[in-house]
């Protein structure tokens, strides 16, 4: 962030003190940042960006030029990112004034962005230098997040989550804590544990996203507010026909081996189960979701909801037909009729995954490597991702391209300073 200021600076002194007074009113955090940028030292356990390393512009990234583009390859050739450890972000959180100063102390939101808070349940368990760039980069003093860690993450990683809830203090970690396993229910309980104490907080949040850690906003929070505003009520959830995923639910799945072990994911067996309760119509979608508080309210009181979540304990891969199922219960809060066309990963705004198999039908190819079926994305897709529309994007990770988080927290910026000069 500084580097930027200090590279708007240099360009252009005299505009920018008119700019800085003229955002007097509507932008303390911007101006803050400015008026620190002199002070203020590299945060503790942060390496020199790599974009002010090698000079590299990240408009002409968002340009796609060729040469800027080199850049960046050769930086991933080079294997140049090595990332803060676990250690340095627990160390860091030990001085909670210093680290809340170097990167949260200044962010203030809009009386636009106050009058809607957003409430975030962040299930997480490794890599905590990307958990903490995540949530700087959605945080907000008015919003408030909850953070899931895994009982199987390392000492250091709970540690690092911990140091952030103590040191910022609409963060907290949820009151229960699952043992997450790939595609059981667990993955689902770890939201529904932060969805429950989030109701619970006195912050009267009107939407909640879920966020994993490798997920990026694309959005400012006044962007987001302003789509979430128009959603009057309604959710942002995928919600499809079943089609070839009924297996899912029709046998009955084993979580546990005979040694109470959890398999790596739910193993199917020949076992019918009943169907879902209450006559429930089945949909499908992804695990995640932007829902309103009514609709959460509903989902923590429901006995239907209650009834539908026991039913799923033994299913695959629960979250991914949990909420698809339950926006289209009849009269739930922002209810999607049942006959009403299917909501895509494409309608639906919350993530923006490129998947390998639709590479160039909808969408260009993956700039950064795959893993398994997924794009962890490269910075020649910058344009893309930041004009697709969407929230978030998922996947990122800056060991595999660190040119592009550095851009996207850029292009972020600029765009709050734009939001200002709009209003
Ligand atoms: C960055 O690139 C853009 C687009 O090519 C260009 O207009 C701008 O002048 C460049 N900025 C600097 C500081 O070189
Ligand atoms: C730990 O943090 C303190 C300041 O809070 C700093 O002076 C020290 O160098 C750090 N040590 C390590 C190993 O990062």
């Amino acid at each position: 962030m500084k580097n930027l200021w200090l590279h708007l600076k240099q360009k252009n002194t005299i505009l920018f003190s008119f700019l800085a007074l003229t955002l007097l009113m509507c932008c303390s955090v911007i101006l803050l940042s400015v008026n620190e940028g002199g002070r203020q030292e590299t945060r503790v356990f942060e390496w020199p960006r790599l974009t002010v390393q090698y000079e590299i512009n990240c408009t002409a990234i968002y340009e796609m030029e060729p040469v800027e583009l080199g850049k960046t390859l050769a930086i991933r050739k080079q294997k140049s990112y090595i990332g803060p450890t676990d250690e340095a972000v627990v160390n860091a959180t030990s001085d909670c004034d210093r680290f809340v100063s170097q990167g949260y102390g200044a962010i203030q939101g809009s009386d636009f962005e106050r009058e809607f808070p957003l409430a975030f349940s962040l299930v997480v368990h490794q890599d905590v230098a990307l958990v903490e760039r995540l949530l700087r980069a959605i945080y907000m003093p008015h919003n408030i997040y909850c953070i899931h860690y895994d009982l199987k993450s390392s000492d250091d990683f709970i540690s690092a989550m911990k140091g952030l809830a103590r040191c910022i203090p609409n963060v907290f970690i949820a009151s229960k804590l699952e043992r997450v396993q790939y595609a059981g229910i667990s993955r689902l309980k770890a939201d529904l544990n932060c969805l429950s104490d989030l109701l619970d907080s006195e912050v009267k949040w009107k939407y909640v996203i879920n966020l994993c850690g490798q997920d990026f906003p694309l959005r400012t929070n006044a962007e987001l507010v302003s789509d979430l505003k128009e959603l009057k009520g309604r959710n942002m959830v995928e919600s499809k026909w079943p089609g070839g995923k009924q297996w899912r639910w029709t046998f009955h799945h084993l979580l546990k081996d005979s040694n109470s072990e959890y398999y790596n994911s739910p193993v199917s067996t020949s076992e019918m189960k009943s169907p879902p309760p209450h006559n429930i119509d089945m949909f499908v979608g992804s695990a995640y979701f932007t829902l309103s508080r009514e609709f959460v309210f509903f989902v923590h009181q429901s006995s239907l909801a209650r009834d539908f979540l026991a039913w799923s304990e033994d299913t695959y891969s629960p979250d991914e037909h949990f909420w698809a199922t339950l926006i289209r219960v009849p009269g739930v809060p922002g209810e999607v009729p049942r006959s009403d066309p299917e909501i895509s990963e494409l309608i639906s705004k919350t993530r923006l995954v490129k998947w390998w198999s639709l590479e160039e039908r909808l969408y260009p190819p993956c700039t950064g490597v795959h893993v398994r079926e997924v794009c962890i994305y490269g910075a020649a897709e910058l344009r893309w991702l930041l004009n697709y529309g969407h929230w978030f994007a998922n996947k990122v990770d800056p060991k595999v391209d660190p040119v592009l988080m550095e851009c996207l927290e850029e292009k972020l910026a600029e765009k709050r300073l734009s939001n200002c000069l709009a209003k």
